[in-house]
């Protein structure tokens, strides 16, 4: 009987490590897992995998010890005993304290060493500031001082973020990457990223940050490297387009004055995308989506009938500047930040309150 037992405990055990090898190793996860994206996608799928055949195994020792007991051990017809007390087992609480350990122990050390291989140093490395805000991602390259609200990165080329936040914590998260960093108010978190895989991407934000967290996505591009430095030259070429054409001559007072006002309403749409009204705002015009706050589709209409009394363009100044002062019916005062005036200049304020005022 008791070689019996020794026996079914080595077979059962033997299967165990085979199941356990084969999740860690051969299954295909491919439908669990989004696509390997970047050079640390490989690696800390494997400690994943690894992770994931270890608990496997306890998950079937636990489960099948729970079933082999409930039919075991279950009561007879006409028992009316109780089970037989038990008073401890010191060789049971050593090895069950001792496997948990090893693993964990285990566990630890491979973690540590994936990831200082994910982080190690890599000269060459393109930087790239962000900045998180409720609920829009900003991309600044600082090379080619270049803002940017996608994300473009050229393939196989080192990347290091430098994430802050300005408001509330947020997450940096693009899962193809298998990257996952807070944004953090007053302090910068540096993040190292290769990415291998063209394509396009999504960067999420995976902390709670407000009413539209969970629309708080950029794109990311993964484009070849002439690709990037093209569209790299592109975005710094608008702004030279735009500083030239701060600087009209021979035009008559007319011509002057409506290229000045098609160059508000312009600055005013790009505050408007910089800030990212569109995550709580719907605006036909600058793309917003957003149904936290109310619609600005006609706004310049609405505005000026919404308070007796008060003119189009001081209702909207007030609405930015200070939010929570009149709040429209059926929305929530407190959902939008109140401290555009500390972010914005009096001039952008102007600007964006007169692309408002055109819409
Ligand atoms: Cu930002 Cu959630």
């Amino acid at each position: 009987m008791r070689e019996r037992t020794i026996f079914a405990l080595v077979v059962v055990s033997l299967l165990l490590i085979a199941i356990g090898y084969f999740v860690a190793t051969r299954l295909d996860l491919s439908w669990l897992m989004p696509v390997q994206a970047s050079s640390r996608a490989v690696i800390v799928d494997q400690l994943f995998r690894f992770m994931l055949g270890i608990a496997t195994v306890i998950f079937l020792i636990v489960e099948g010890a729970l079933i082999y007991a409930v039919i075991r051990f279950r009561r007879k017809a006409g028992d009316e005993n109780d089970a037989a007390p038990v008073h401890g087992n010191n060789a049971l609480e050593f090895v069950w304290t001792l496997i948990p350990a090893v693993i964990v122990a285990v566990i630890s050390i491979y973690s540590y060493q994936v990831l200082t291989q994910i982080e190690s140093p890599v000269k060459d490395r393109l930087v790239v500031e962000m900045v998180a805000r409720q609920f829009v991602w900003e991309f600044h390259y600082p090379e080619a001082d270049v803002s940017s609200h996608e994300l473009h990165l050229p393939i196989d080329r080192t990347v290091i973020f430098q994430i802050t936040s300005e408001d509330v914590v947020h997450s940096f998260w693009v899962p193809e990457f298998r990257v996952k960093k807070d944004a953090t108010p007053g302090q910068v978190s540096e993040l190292v990223v290769t990415p291998t895989r063209l394509g396009r991407y999504s960067v999420l934000c995976a902390e709670l940050c407000g009413p539209f967290h969970a629309g708080m996505i950029a794109d990311v591009v993964v484009e070849s490297e002439s690709e990037f430095e093209r569209w790299l030259a592109e975005q710094a070429g608008d702004d030279e387009i735009m500083q030239v054409q701060e600087q009209p001559d021979e035009q008559t007072s007319v011509e002057t004055e409506a290229v000045e006002e098609s160059q508000v309403l312009a600055e005013g749409r790009a505050l408007y995308l910089q800030f990212g009204c569109g995550a709580c705002h719907v605006l036909a015009d600058a793309g917003g989506i957003g149904i936290v706050g109310p619609t600005l589709d006609g706004i310049a209409e609405i505005a000026a009938s919404r308070r007796l009394g008060v003119e189009a363009n001081v209702y909207l100044q007030e609405s930015i500047l200070a939010p929570d002062a009149y709040v429209v019916e059926g929305y929530s005062a407190g959902l939008m930040p109140g401290d555009y005036g500390d972010r914005m200049s009096e001039d952008e304020v102007e600007a964006l309150v007169e692309y408002l005022m055109n819409q």
